[in-house]
């Protein structure tokens, strides 16, 4: 099993969720994140889209992290969906990141593994 991390732009975040659906990835967790990247957060995105704590000096950018538990063999489809969504050729599209995980629970049955994830 891997997590798949993915750091987008908040706008992606819909079109994310939906392209993950219909490939059968229904199963999502999301966070309101900020962050930077290799351009220390200077590209600043429209004023509106920022809180009003941080229109001056902004240096942290609103963004969307998405985490996503799956099987090794449908990380190369899932990566391939999100980079099919939210690249726009601009600075700033995002990020993923994949990480080995150990083991999955479903509390409600016990179920365990594979079937835990799914
Ligand atoms: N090395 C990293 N560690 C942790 N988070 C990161 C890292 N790199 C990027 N991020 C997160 O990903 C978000 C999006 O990054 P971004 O798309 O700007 O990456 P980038 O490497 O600067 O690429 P680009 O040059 O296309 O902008 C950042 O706001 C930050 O939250
Ligand atoms: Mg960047």
């Amino acid at each position: 099993m891997k997590e798949v991390v993915a750091i987008i732009q908040m706008n992606k975040m819909e079109a994310t969720k939906n392209a993950l659906d219909i490939i059968g990835i229904p199963s999502i967790t999301a966070y309101k994140v900020t962050g930077r990247g290799k351009q220390k957060g200077l590209i600043i995105p429209h004023p509106s889209e920022l809180p009003e704590s941080g229109k001056k000096n902004m240096r942290y950018i609103p963004k969307r992290m998405v985490s996503i538990m799956v099987e090794d063999e449908f990380v190369p489809a899932v990566v391939a969906v999100i980079c099919k969504v939210n690249r726009t050729g601009n600075y700033g599209d995002g990020r993923i990141f994949i990480c080995p995980v150990e083991e999955s629970v479903r509390i409600r049955t016990g179920e365990r593994g594979s079937v835990a994830i799914s």
